[in-house]
């Protein structure tokens, strides 16, 4: 038999995530990166024409989610936009091109081989790359490979595996490989519904309440327990990765989560923590919360200017993502916090009751300026009170600036 490159091989046989083309006409699977709303955040400082022709690669694109996502919403919004579709697997390719049929998607050309081949296709105003850059064999070669395909205003948007919390997998996935990595894939996952079956309690995956990919399909359990190349990066290698591809973070996802300061009070802590960069933070608060079962991050070429929005401009639209505005003013109104559950973490934020309303106006349409003329306040003091909220919903990703709804 031919040589397969075990990555190959897997995907061919478990397309991951296990996804049904019928189920397309009763949803659209939303997440992150890459939606509309965040990529104008990060990348285009929440002012991106969404009028303008926009050039998309969804490099290693699996079975489609973020692709059809992205499709479907530029199409929604009768945005002008080629998506190219790129991954080394034609099972995979098969189920995405049978979603974007499904839902008579036209704007994507779908292509099969190897991300190492971006710059052949670019250049790329935004790439997606989701669950993909930790399984190269050499996956610095992949950043690179994606950063030089990058048009020099463009940016992309990245998930990679995060060491902390997948307490117990990397144990796991070694145990497994010592015992049956040479068999044929349906054999190995027998095999790891054998050793799930008799784990012993104080095994560290056993206690590991974050990770339930095996328990929904068989191709999650292959992804998560018997991936021949699963390398996790925590945050200041991620950091260091998009360096040397010559890009800088645009942004963390959730960046409070980052933070060392939102899960600690004590000023000694504090005041040593202060003094750290960056990614020294960014590593001591992955340690701390033990969470983080990826990093999702924005980044964009190293020379280019600030990318990121702030809400600095009256003509700033801001968006509740993926948020029900009404619903959240009235916990504000009636509790005077803020509540954010991340990966078994509640963090509650004090919120000022008299800003309710104001949560209840932002529509995704309306701007800043808009706001504030309505609050009959000055701009100075509006925007110290509209800042008082941004603060900690940006911190969990759930105010955003974007014009992708405006006109809508
Ligand atoms: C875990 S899946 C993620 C799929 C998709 N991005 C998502 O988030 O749903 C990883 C995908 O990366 C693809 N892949 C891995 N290495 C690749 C490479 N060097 N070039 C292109 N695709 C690759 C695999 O075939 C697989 O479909």
């Amino acid at each position: 038999m031919r040589f397969m490159d075990p990555v190959k091989r897997q995907y061919e046989a478990y397309p991951y995530p296990a996804r049904d083309p019928a189920e397309e006409a009763t949803r659209l699977i939303e997440g992150s990166p890459s939606h509309p709303v965040e990529i104008d955040h990060f990348i285009f400082s929440g002012k991106r024409d969404w009028t303008q022709p926009m050039r998309v690669l969804v490099a290693g694109g699996g079975t489609g989610d973020a692709l059809i996502m992205l499709a479907q919403l530029l199409h929604d919004r009768g945005a002008p936009a080629e998506i190219v579709y790129l991954d080394m697997s034609t099972a995979s390719r098969e189920i995405a091109e049978a979603r974007a049929a499904a839902r008579g998607l036209k704007n994507i050309d779908f292509r099969t081989g190897d991300l190492l081949t971006a710059p052949e296709l670019g250049p790329f105003d935004y790439i997606d790359c989701c669950g993909v850059l930790h399984h190269l064999p050499t996956p610095q070669a992949g950043f690179d490979a994606l950063a030089e395909a990058l048009a020099p205003e463009g940016g992309m948007g990245v998930m990679v595996y995060a060491p902390f919390g997948r307490a117990g997998v990397y144990e796991a996935q070694a145990m497994l490989h010592a015992i049956c990595s040479d068999d044929a894939p349906e054999a190995q996952v027998d095999v790891g519904k054998r050793l799930l079956h008799e784990l012993p309690p104080s095994n560290a995956f056993s206690r590991n309440p974050l990770v339930g990919d095996h328990k929904d399909t068989d191709a999650g359990l292959y992804d998560l327990l018997l991936h021949s190349r699963d390398a996790p990066y925590t945050a200041p290698e991620l950091l260091k990765a998009f360096e040397t591809a010559g890009l800088r973070l645009a942004g963390f996802l959730e960046p409070a989560r980052y933070e060392p300061q939102t899960y600690l009070r004590d000023p000694e802590l504090l005041k040593r923590i202060g003094q750290l960069d960056v990614g020294a933070r960014a590593g001591f608060a992955e340690k701390l919360a033990s969470n983080m079962k990826v990093h999702i991050a924005y980044a964009v070429p190293a020379a280019r200017a600030k990318s990121v929005a702030a809400p600095a401009s009256p003509s700033a639209v801001p968006v509740l993502h993926r948020t029900d505005a009404k619903a959240l003013a009235q916990s504000v109104a009636s509790r005077g916090r803020l509540r954010f559950s991340v990966d078994g973490l509640t963090i509650e934020r004090g919120a000022d009751r008299k800003l309710a309303p104001l949560l209840a106006q932002i529509d995704g349409k309306t701007s800043l300026g808009a706001l504030q003329q309505r609050s009959g306040a000055d701009w100075m003091t509006f925007s110290a009170a509209f800042g008082k909220l941004y603060a900690p919903l940006d911190g969990f990703n759930i105010l955003r600036f974007s014009r992708f709804y405006e006109g809508r």
